[in-house]
C-alpha cells in the first residue's frame, strides 16, 4: 500500500493532522477506539481548549518554538470548528472552554473533519517495523493478525507521551525519532498529585480550601484538595509542572484574608475564643485541627502577642511542604519533556534532519498548563504538520 502520508497515533494532535493533511493519509492507533484521552478528559466533556491560550503558558526548554504553531491556528480556529459543528460549550473558569454536553462529540467531529478530508482511520494497528530509503518511509504494519506493508513520503509521529500507560501510552514516538537521530530530552510526569511517604494528609482528605501554591518561582491560585497520598487539586496540579524531587513548595493558605486584623479585632472583642476556633472561620475546621497538631495554635486569642499573631499569619502564608515524589504517569496528565525541538522546524513540525518526519502533540518537548492548553497545543501543532506534508 502507497500512501502519501503515514500518521502513527489517532489522539487529539494525530487526528487533527489528518483533518489537515491530504487525501492519501492513512492514521493507525493500537487501541480499539481513537482519541481516548478526549474521551475521559475534563471529567468526561473535555476542556477542549483555554480562551488565554498565550505562549507563556506552556514549558519546555525552548520558550520560543511553539508560539508559530500557536498563532497559526489559534483558540478561537478551535472554537469556530466546534461551533461549525454544532457542538454546545461553555467556560468553566479561567477561560477554560467544555463541551455542554460530551467530550465523544469532539471525537465525532474528529472523525467526521478526517472522514472529509480522505483519511483513513485503521485501529487496532501497531507498527512491527519501520525503515526511510532517504526519500520514503516503509512500515510494517499489523492489524487483526495480518501484516501490511505501506510506504509513505511523511511520517508523523503523534503517539504522545508516557500518561497513563493503562490507556495505551508508549514511548513509540521517542523511540522512532531517537532512531532517526533526534534526542530526547528528561521526562517526567507533570499535572499530578504530589504525595508523601508519610500519608500526613490522610485524616484530611478531601478538605479543599483556595491557595497560592509556589514552587522555583512559579505560583498558581487555585483549589487545593488534601488525598490520602498528599496533595491534589488544581493548585497542586499545576505546580507540579514546575516541581522536581527533593524541592519544597510553598503554600499560602491565606490567599486573600487579612488573619492579622481577623486575630487582632478578636483578641480585643472575644479575647476568650481559642485560637483555633478564630482559624477556623477563615480555614476548613478539619484543616485548622490537622494545623494545631503541628504548630503551636493553642490557647485563647485575648493572650496572642502582635508578635506570636505575625508568626502564625506568617506560617499560615507561606506553609513549606516538601513532597516525597509525584503519582507517577499512573495518574499525570501529561509528560513534561520528550522530543527535543531543537531539530524540529516550528512553522511545520518537521524533521531539519530527516525530511517528511513529522512530529506533533504531546510528544513533543512541549507541555502548557491546566487548563485546555495541553489540547490546544495538540490541535495547534496537528494543523500545522497537517498543511505541511
Ligand atoms: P494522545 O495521547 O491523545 O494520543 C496518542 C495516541 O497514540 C493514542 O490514541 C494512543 O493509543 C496511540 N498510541 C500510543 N502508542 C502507540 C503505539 N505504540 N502504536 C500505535 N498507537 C499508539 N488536556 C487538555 O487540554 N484538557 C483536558 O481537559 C485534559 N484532560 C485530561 C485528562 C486526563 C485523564 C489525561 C490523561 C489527560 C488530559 N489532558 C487534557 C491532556 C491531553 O489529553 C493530552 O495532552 C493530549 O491528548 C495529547 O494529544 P496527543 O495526540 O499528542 O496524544
Amino acid at each position: 500500500m502507497q500512501v502519501d502520508t503515514l500518521i502513527l497515533g489517532a489522539g487529539a494532535a494525530g487526528m487533527m493532522c489528518a483533518a489537515h493533511a491530504g487525501s492519501s493519509t492513512l492514521i493507525i492507533d493500537h487501541a480499539k477506539a481513537p482519541g481516548e484521552k478526549i474521551r475521559i478528559s475534563g471529567g468526561g466533556r473535555c476542556n477542549f481548549t483555554n480562551m488565554y491560550t498565550d505562549p507563556a503558558r506552556f514549558l519546555g526548554q525552548n520558550p520560543h518554538f511553539h508560539k508559530s504553531a500557536l498563532s497559526r491556528y489559534t483558540q478561537w480556529d478551535f472554537l469556530d470548528l466546534v461551533t461549525r459543528h454544532k457542538i454546545a460549550w461553555h467556560e468553566k473558569t479561567l477561560g477554560q472552554l467544555f463541551c455542554d454536553d460530551k467530550a465523544t462529540q469532539i471525537i465525532e467531529m474528529l472523525r467526521a473533519e478526517m472522514a472529509q478530508a480522505g483519511a483513513e482511520l485503521w485501529l487496532q494497528t501497531s507498527l512491527v517495523d519501520l525503515s526511510h530509503d532517504g526519500s520514503r518511509f516503509s512500515a510494517q504494519i499489523e492489524r487483526e493478525g495480518k501484516r501490511h506493508s505501506v510506504t509513505s513520503r511523511n511520517l508523523v509521529l503523534a503517539t504522545g507521551g508516557k500518561s497513563i500507560p493503562k490507556m495505551g501510552a508508549t514511548g513509540l514516538a521517542y523511540d522512532i525519532a531517537r532512531q532517526f537521530g533526534h534526542t530526547i530530552t528528561d521526562t517526567r510526569p507533570a499535572l499530578v498529585p504530589l504525595t508523601f511517604s508519610d500519608q500526613r494528609f490522610a485524616a484530611i482528605s478531601g478538605v479543599s480550601t483556595p491557595v497560592i501554591a509556589q514552587a522555583n518561582g512559579t505560583a498558581f491560585e487555585e483549589a487545593l484538595l488534601f488525598t490520602h497520598r498528599g496533595l491534589s487539586g488544581p493548585a497542586v496540579l499545576q505546580i507540579s509542572s514546575y516541581w522536581a524531587e527533593g524541592d519544597a513548595i510553598s503554600v499560602n493558605l491565606l490567599p486573600h484574608h487579612d488573619l492579622a486584623t481577623t486575630l487582632r479585632s478578636a483578641r480585643q472583642n472575644q479575647g476568650k475564643r481559642n485560637v483555633t476556633t478564630t482559624l477556623a472561620e477563615v480555614l476548613p475546621e478539619r484543616l485548622v485541627t490537622h494545623l494545631a497538631a503541628d504548630m503551636p495554635l493553642g490557647g485563647n486569642v485575648g493572650d496572642l502577642s502582635d508578635k506570636r499573631i505575625d508568626e502564625i499569619t506568617g506560617t499560615l502564608r507561606d506553609w513549606a511542604l516538601t513532597p516525597t515524589g509525584s503519582e507517577g504517569y499512573r495518574t499525570a496528565e501529561v509528560t513534561l519533556g520528550g522530543i527535543s525541538t531543537d531539530r524540529i522546524d516550528s512553522k511545520t513540525m518537521m524533521s531539519r534532519d530527516v525530511p517528511g518526519l513529522y512530529m506533533i502533540g504531546e510528544a513533543v518537548d512541549v507541555t502548557g498548563w491546566l487548563g485546555g492548553y495541553n489540547f490546544q497545543w495538540a490541535w495547534s501543532s496537528g494543523v500545522a504538520a497537517g498543511l505541511a506534508v
